[in-house]
């Protein structure tokens, strides 16, 4: 496995605004092989929990990520978003900021498919292997 994502539905519960938004998914742990970092996997990712929200319905993606973690909010802001607020999350130590991206499209009908092809530019083949809906793995496909 060369990157993971997982996305959330909204949880009531959260401490943090955004995640409690009926419009809004949120996007956890992401994280690509450092081997393989900078070749556009990232990227990749964003774009599949984008479609995925989208053809939920959802209007918007939130993430946070901590507030020092400026190349990583910098990277972010390079994918569309931008940010919400800064938040003091109970047990972090840290600071965290909540970036949020509004998905412009809603007319994509859900499809329901747990695999879907697709490739990277620098990588090829990719193909996604999701585990139970949200949590996401892209794999790289033998040519
Ligand atoms: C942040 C992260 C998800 C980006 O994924 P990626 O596959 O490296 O990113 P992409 O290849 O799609 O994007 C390429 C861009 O990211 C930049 N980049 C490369 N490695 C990076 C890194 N470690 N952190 C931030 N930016 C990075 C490149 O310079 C390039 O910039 P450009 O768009 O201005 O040309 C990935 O670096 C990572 O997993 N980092 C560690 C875990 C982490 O920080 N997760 C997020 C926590 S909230």
């Amino acid at each position: 496995m060369i990157g993971t994502i997982t996305l959330e539905h909204p949880d009531r519960s959260s401490s943090i605004e955004a995640y409690r938004d009926l419009a809004t998914a949120s996007v956890h742990q992401l994280a690509v092989d450092p081997a393989i970092q900078g070749a556009g996997v990232g990227g990749a990712l964003i774009a599949y929990a984008s479609a995925w929200a989208r053809a939920r319905r959802y209007e918007r993606l939130a993430l946070d990520t901590p507030q020092g973690a400026s190349r990583e909010v910098a990277w972010y802001f390079g994918r569309g978003f931008d940010l919400l607020q800064t938040v003091h999350v109970l047990g972090r130590r840290y600071a965290s900021v909540v970036l949020t991206k509004e998905l412009a499209d809603f007319a994509v009908r859900r499809t329901g498919q747990a695999r879907m092809d697709m490739s990277v530019p620098r990588l090829g083949k990719m193909q996604w292997v999701s585990a139970n809906d949200s949590s996401v793995g892209l794999y790289r496909v033998a040519t």
